[in-house]
């Protein structure tokens, strides 16, 4: 069994949590909103931050993969397509945690092909120290020093995605 330390307790969580909540119907107005999550990382923020929205929220999922190829440029691979229909709509992509941004710049891109009326982003989590491209994200949960975490959605090896907080091993 792995030691684990809590880095960003439960009720720390919860009050960002409210605050984005806030921020995007300030942004949003009346207006509905596609949440296309990242599977699957970004799955239990994606339904917590949902829970806090008066607006229309849609689900949307996709499933990319990184691959990190030997001289650091990488390739992002898609794995599953979305499946609903976002032409026209409002998109906020929903993200656990952003690294080096390869899967996001990715992802931007890929969403804008269904003619979306506009894309915004949302983290989580980032570790701006590792950002490779640069990109405008929307909103961020919290900024963290370059650490690998567990929890509230992010796995190691497919664990520990229920805790219901964000921690570290050892
Ligand atoms: P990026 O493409 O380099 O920005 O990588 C982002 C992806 O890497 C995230 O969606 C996560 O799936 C994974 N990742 C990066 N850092 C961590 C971490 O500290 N814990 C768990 N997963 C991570
Ligand atoms: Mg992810």
């Amino acid at each position: 069994m792995d030691d684990i330390k809590v880095l960003i307790n439960e009720a720390k969580i919860d009050a960002r949590l409210d605050e984005i909540a806030k921020e995007i119907m300030k942004d949003y107005k009346d207006e509905d909103i596609v949440f296309v999550g990242v599977l699957r990382g970004a799955a239990m923020f994606m339904i917590e931050l949902a829970k806090r929205i008066k607006n229309s929220v849609e689900f949307e999922f996709i499933q990319l993969e990184s691959y990190e190829g030997e001289n650091s440029t990488g390739n992002v691979k898609l794995k599953q397509e979305l499946t609903g229909k976002i032409e026209g709509k409002n998109i906020i992509i929903i993200e656990d945690i952003i690294d080096t941004g390869r899967t996001l710049e990715y992802l931007r891109e890929h969403i804008k092909k269904f003619n979306p009326k506009s894309v915004k982003i949302c983290t989580l989590l980032s570790k701006p120290s590792r950002r490779v491209f640069e990109l405008n994200v929307d909103y961020i949960g919290f900024s963290i020093p370059d650490e690998f975490v567990i929890g509230y959605g992010m796995d190691y090896n497919q664990k520990y995605r229920n805790l219901p907080f964000i921690g570290k091993i050892g």
